[in-house]
């Protein structure tokens, strides 16, 4: 199970802390600072307070972009509040960044730096289709953007200035991963039989193409089964053991959320970096969800040749 692992007194810059929070993030705990780390002013928090909530529950969180500068998902008529939209997310963006560059400081210069994101909506009570339900535990993964084995790694803070921002945490992805074993099928190898090989070759020339396909590794096809699986199990949902996590107003959390199984229950205007880290930065690969798979199935999941070409097309 997750443990709070409390950052204060600024002990990230202490030389003996540099692997301390790293390490703590990979053996499955959430990192909790009781304020933001950096500096973060009244206006820009009062500018995203004041951003309504859609008329449909169901639209995706505001994402910003960071290597294309754009934010996307926002609904906005008005030119002059879209622009300052993206500039309160870049600065957090930033923000966020500069200090877990020294925080994470093993990490920062192999991480690749993803999206930051705005979460207007209440989750009490979201209405979204099952398998996008925030309320419900699971592990993350991306649908469209495969990692190959690289991690997910995500940063909170809660702008809310009354409300608790509420997850519920259960078992890591190492215990899931046994307990479920057989349920959820692990694929194949790369290029294990001929369709496996004819299906990557198609997938190249879609790309070559222009055409957006997804080049999932088996081990991205695995952890996109086990987040609908987990979300679907209503005797999983209902029987595991939680843990109950209350995030005051203004404090912030790290977490690898495709390692800690989590569930956002309650709580309205969050704000979240992501960062994919990649396995050769990890003190402790070998407890991550690739190797964990690959151990528990025998095989190798992640499809090297399938990798530089997502990197090269
Ligand atoms: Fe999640």
């Amino acid at each position: 199970m997750a443990k709070k692992i409390v950052v204060e007194n600024r002990e990230w810059e202490k030389k003996e802390n540099k692997f301390k929070y790293c390490e703590a993030l990979e053996n499955g705990n959430i990192l909790f600072f009781d304020a933001p780390p950096f500096p973060f002013p009244q206006d820009e928090i009062d500018f995203l307070l004041k951003q309504k909530q859609g008329g449909s529950a169901a639209r995706k969180n505001i994402a910003y972009k960071p290597q294309i500068d754009k934010i996307t998902n926002h609904d906005t008529k008005d030119p002059a509040s879209a622009l300052r939209l993206k500039e309160i997310l870049s600065n957090y963006s930033k923000r966020v960044t500069e200090f877990l560059s020294v925080l994470l400081s093993p990490y920062a210069k192999q991480w690749k730096h993803d999206y930051a994101s705005f979460r207007p909506f209440q989750e009490k009570g979201r209405k979204l289709r099952l398998r996008a339900r925030n309320d419900l535990l699971h592990v993350d993964a991306f649908p469209t953007r495969p990692l190959h084995g690289s991690r997910i790694l995500r940063f909170f803070t809660n702008i809310n200035p009354t409300e608790n921002r509420v997850w519920n945490t259960s078992d890591d992805f190492a215990e899931l991963a046994k307990h479920f074993a057989g349920k959820v099928p692990v694929p194949q190898s790369p290029g294990y039989d001929l369709l496996s090989r004819l299906t990557r070759k198609m997938k190249f020339f879609a790309r070559k193409a222009g055409v957006k396909v997804p080049l999932r590794s088996p081990y991205d096809q695995f952890m996109l089964q086990m987040h609908n699986f987990l979300k679907e199990n209503q005797q999983f949902q209902q029987n595991c053991h939680k843990d109950r996590w209350e995030f005051p107003p203004l404090s912030c959390w790290a977490v690898f959320t495709d390692q800690v199984s989590h569930a956002a229950l309650s709580g309205q205007y969050a704000l979240e970096q992501t960062f994919i880290i990649p396995q050769k930065a990890l003190l402790c690969p070998e407890k991550s969800p690739v190797c964990v798979l690959e151990r528990l199935s025998g095989r190798n999941l992640v499809d090297t040749e399938l990798l530089q070409k997502q990197l090269h097309l």
